[in-house]
C-alpha cells in the first residue's frame, strides 16, 4: 500500500510535519503538527497550522488521527490546536507516561494523559483503508513513537537524514543503547520502506529534504548504518551529546508539550 504523505516544513525550527491519506476525499493522520512560536514576541500563532488545514479542505479529507512521535522539545505541538479546529484523535506512544513521571507532571487523579490515545508498541491502527502500526523507538525520549503507514515511516527523532545521522540522547530518560535497539528495528524494515524525517537543516538556500528510504539510512546513515556496533554508536552518540546546547524553546515548550500541545481549549 503506497499512501500519499504531503509535507509541510517550518523553517523557524527545522521541523517536518506530513499528513498521511490514500486518496482525495479519504481519512487521513497529521503526523507532528507545528503550533508557532515567536520567541522575540512571546506570541503563539497558527501559521503553519493554517497550511495543513488549508489543504486538508482543498483534498476533502478527514481527520481520524493527529500524532506526536514524542514530546518535542524544539517546538510547542499543535495537537491539541488541530484537533480543536478540525477534529480527529490525539495520540502518542504510551512512554508518555515515563516522561511525565521524570518531569512530575500528573493531574489530581494521578496520572496526567493530555492526548486521547497511548499507543502500545506494535499496536496496530487504522486511517480509512490504510494500515498503520506504531513502533516504540525510546532513546531520544522514553515517548517516542514511530507510525508506519503502508509502506510510509514517520520515523520522529530517531533517524534524520543520512548526513544529519541520529537524535540526541541527552535528555531526562534518553538512552543511547535503547535508540541502537530502536533504530535496528526501523532498519529491519524492507529498503523500499519510505523513511519521512521529523527535522531538516538545509543549508541556506537549500530547500528542506523530508523523506529518503531505509535502504539509503543502511548504506549510508553518517551515526548508523550497516556494519556499525552498538559500542561504537553509543560512543559516537555519547560525545557528540557532550557538545549539544539545549534547545532554544525547550523550557517554554515542554510544560505544555507534556500535556498534549498548547490551545487545548
Ligand atoms: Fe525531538
Amino acid at each position: 500500500m503506497l499512501p500519499n504523505v504531503e509535507s509541510f516544513y517550518d523553517p523557524s525550527t527545522g521541523t517536518v510535519s506530513h499528513i498521511v491519506y490514500e486518496c482525495e476525499g479519504s481519512p487521513s493522520a497529521i503526523i507532528d503538527p507545528v503550533l508557532d512560536y515567536d520567541i522575540v514576541s512571546c506570541r503563539i500563532s497558527t501559521k503553519s497550522l493554517e497550511r495543513m488545514i488549508r489543504f486538508i479542505e482543498r483534498c476533502r479529507l478527514s481527520v481520524e488521527w493527529v500524532l506526536d512521535t514524542h514530546v518535542h522539545a524544539d517546538h510547542l505541538s499543535g495537537a491539541a490546536e488541530l484537533k480543536r479546529r478540525i477534529g480527529g484523535r490525539t495520540g502518542i506512544g504510551q512512554g508518555l507516561l515515563d516522561v511525565q513521571r521524570i518531569f512530575g507532571v500528573t493531574s489530581e487523579a494521578g496520572d496526567y494523559v493530555g492526548y486521547d490515545h497511548l499507543f502500545e508498541p506494535d499496536e496496530a491502527f487504522r486511517i480509512g483503508n490504510l494500515h498503520a502500526r506504531a513502533i516504540a523507538t525510546p532513546g531520544h525520549t522514553l515517548s517516542d513513537s514511530a507510525y508506519l503507514v503502508g509502506d510510509a515511516l514517520f520515523a520522529g527523532d530517531s533517524l534524520f537524514m543520512p548526513e544529519l545521522g541520529s537524535a540526541r540522547c541527552d535528555f531526562p530518560g534518553g538512552d543511547a543503547q535503547a535508540l541502537y535497539e530502536s533504530i535496528g528495528r526501523l532498519l529491519g524494515l524492507p529498503d523500499s520502506t519510505r523513511l519521512f524525517v521529523c527535522h531538516d537543516y538545509p543549508q541556506a538556500g537549500q530547500p528542506a529534504r523530508v523523506f529518503t528510504t531505509i535502504g539509503e539510512q543502511r548504506r549510508h546513515n553518517i551515526h548508523l548504518r550497516d556494519g556499525v556496533t552498538e559500542s561504537e554508536f553509543v560512543a559516537l552518540r555519547t560525545t557528540r551529546d557532550q557538545s549539544l546546547r539545549a534547545p532554544a524553546l525547550m523550557s517554554i515548550v515542554l510544560p505544555v508539550n507534556l500535556r498534549g500541545g498548547g490551545l487545548a481549549e
